[in-house]
């Protein structure tokens, strides 16, 4: 660590620095500035202040040297962050180009999967698919992000009633597309029907005062569309068979599916997950393509990434870090202050590393979540022209999951679809397809839904997640126990190294995730810096 010897704070430039007002007041004063004081730097992020160049001078003069692994979201977070507050950062990256699970694939992108085939994009210019992260909650602190780099978001369609819900093996409505409006107007209806019918047959009147019932029944009406019966017969919610016009077109309305029938189909309960709190609208997307965020981060680190770097071993010394990496087939060493590990939990667990036995147990028994996509590229917007669908997914309980449609280039000629986007089970399934064989299976169950699915295809690019080098998973998947037994053990550094990534957090499979891991790591750090620094001037 000699090279950062110069750079160490001495005694007198500290004293100097902010001995005159008080060193602890002068430290507290440059946390708070940084916001690091209390949570109110990361309860959201519109509270996360920007460091006072006064402090960026102090924080220089304390030269610390830290050391990132991986330039996925956490790892570029981290080094934008502390590199802000003055510190002096490297990050290393495996791969040759940002963004880890931030992917977006386009024309020309390779790819190999542990033990597959290379894959090559033929997407067309201008097509692209995100095959990682592709939408974002409006309250994420990733919002914030792109605000401060300037990335320019679109809305993301994650709901569009126009979609359709395909379900087989369950009942008279399978092998039926049937659009997302019809079920949810046939299903409110229904249940508003149900309790209007309770309430006024006073199975309620224990729980509501009879103003509060006739309330209930007003909104039940309003909301299920009863008749003046107070029976669901059908709507306009659930769109028109023939759709009202100009002269003599009043608009037919379509006929509504029995209860008993919805029920069976259980169409409804993919419903809930349109309104989940990080599901509801609006969500957003960046113009062109995810990987616009960790470029723009990218942008704010010249000179800071080594690419190509494979981390061999993660050591700790005396008062600091060693990390051991090889690049163009030579290894070599670089130390730090402090090392920030972004790497995932799946891939960390085989990396030798100077970590307590609690910590590679942990490591070993908390699993990630297997997940796949594939992108295809079709020559024509049938699902814009032939169905109406404005972007927007449909959801199947075939084993593609969804269809999304691409929430870009809307009356464009082309565009690249997201033929399936799946978990579990099905995911491991496709994954574990040749190339040509998932492609296949999934253009045969879209084409169940889109008759011109087949004939309007041009090319592919799929991936399964588990099967990617440095990732070997979507995101980290815990139990309940795992929160409590293996989770407040990640939590605390090991040594002088702290871990951040979407797996440090509550958001877990959301950048959110990454950022906000990123920036309790640089609070924490810093922190410590200051302590250090304050006790040294105690001392001396
Ligand atoms: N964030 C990912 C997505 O939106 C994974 C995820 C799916 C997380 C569903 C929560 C719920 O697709």
């Amino acid at each position: 660590m000699t090279e950062k010897l110069d750079k160490v704070v001495t005694r007198r430039d500290f004293l100097n620095q902010v001995g005159k007002v008080g060193g602890a007041v002068a430290v507290y004063g440059a946390m708070d500035s940084l916001g690091l004081l209390g949570s109110s730097m990361f309860a959201n992020a519109a509270s996360f202040n920007a460091p006072k160049k006064s402090d960026l001078v102090m924080a220089n003069k304390m030269g610390k040297k830290v050391v990132i692994l991986g330039a996925g979201i956490a790892g570029l977070a981290s080094a934008y962050e502390l590199s802000k507050a003055g510190y002096d950062v490297h990050i290393l990256e495996a791969r040759d180009r940002t963004g880890g699970r931030n992917w977006t694939v386009r024309g020309g992108t390779e790819e190999t999967e542990i033990n597959g085939v290379k894959q090559v994009s033929k997407f067309d210019k201008g097509q692209y698919m995100n095959a990682g992260p592709a939408r974002i909650p409006q309250h994420h602190v990733t919002i914030d992000y792109c605000r401060e780099l300037g990335v320019e978001l679109e809305a993301f369609t994650n709901v569009n009633e126009a979609a359709y819900y395909y379900q087989e093996n369950v009942g008279p409505l399978s092998n039926t597309k049937i659009r997302k409006r019809e079920i949810k107007a046939d299903t409110r209806g229904y249940v508003a029907e149900l309790l209007s019918k309770a309430a006024n047959q006073t199975a309620l009147d224990e729980n509501l005062t009879s103003q509060d019932i006739e309330r209930l029944t007003a909104y039940l009406t309003r909301d299920g569309a009863l008749n003046s019966s107070r029976k669901y017969t059908g709507t306009s919610y659930r769109g028109y068979t023939e759709l009202p016009g100009a002269g003599l077109k009043p608009g037919t309305v379509g006929t509504p599916y029995k209860f008993s029938q919805i029920l069976e189909s259980g169409m409804m309960n993919h419903i809930s997950s349109e309104y989940s709190f990080d599901q509801q609208m609006m969500v957003f997307q960046p113009v062109g393509g995810m990987d616009s965020i960790p470029k723009a981060l990218e942008a704010k680190l010249p000179g800071k990434i080594t690419f190509g770097a494979e981390v061999q071993e993660i050591r700790q010394t005396s008062d600091g870090t060693r990390v051991v990496y090889k690049v163009n087939g030579k290894t070599k060493e670089m130390t730090g202050d402090y090392c920030i590990c972004t790497i995932p939990l799946s891939v960390l667990k085989n990396i030798p590393a100077d970590f307590s036995s609690e910590m590679i147990n942990a490591m070993k028994n908390i699993s990630y979540a297997p997940t796949g996509k594939i992108g295809f590229q079709f020559k024509n917007r049938f699902w814009e022209t032939e169905d109406r669908i404005m972007g927007g997914m449909t959801t199947t309980n075939m084993d593609i999951n969804q269809i999304w449609y691409p929430s870009y280039g809307y009356l464009s000629q082309k565009g690249v679809v997201i033929g399936y986007y799946n978990f579990g089970q099905a995911a491991l399934d496709l994954g574990n397809m040749t190339i040509a064989q998932r492609e296949k299976h999934a253009l045969a169950q879209g084409a169940k839904i889109h008759k011109s699915y087949t004939s309007e295809f041009e090319n592919s690019f799929s991936v399964a997640w588990h099967k990617i080098k440095y990732n070997e998973g979507g995101w980290v998947s815990y139990t309940a126990s795992d929160r409590q037994n293996y989770y407040p053990i990640l939590n605390q550094p090991q040594g002088r190294i702290y871990l951040a990534g979407e797996h440090l957090s509550y958001l877990t499979a959301w950048m959110a995730g990454a950022f906000e891991s990123a920036r309790v790591a640089v609070t924490q750090i810093h922190e410590r810096t200051l302590q250090e620094n304050d006790s040294k001037v105690k001392a001396g």
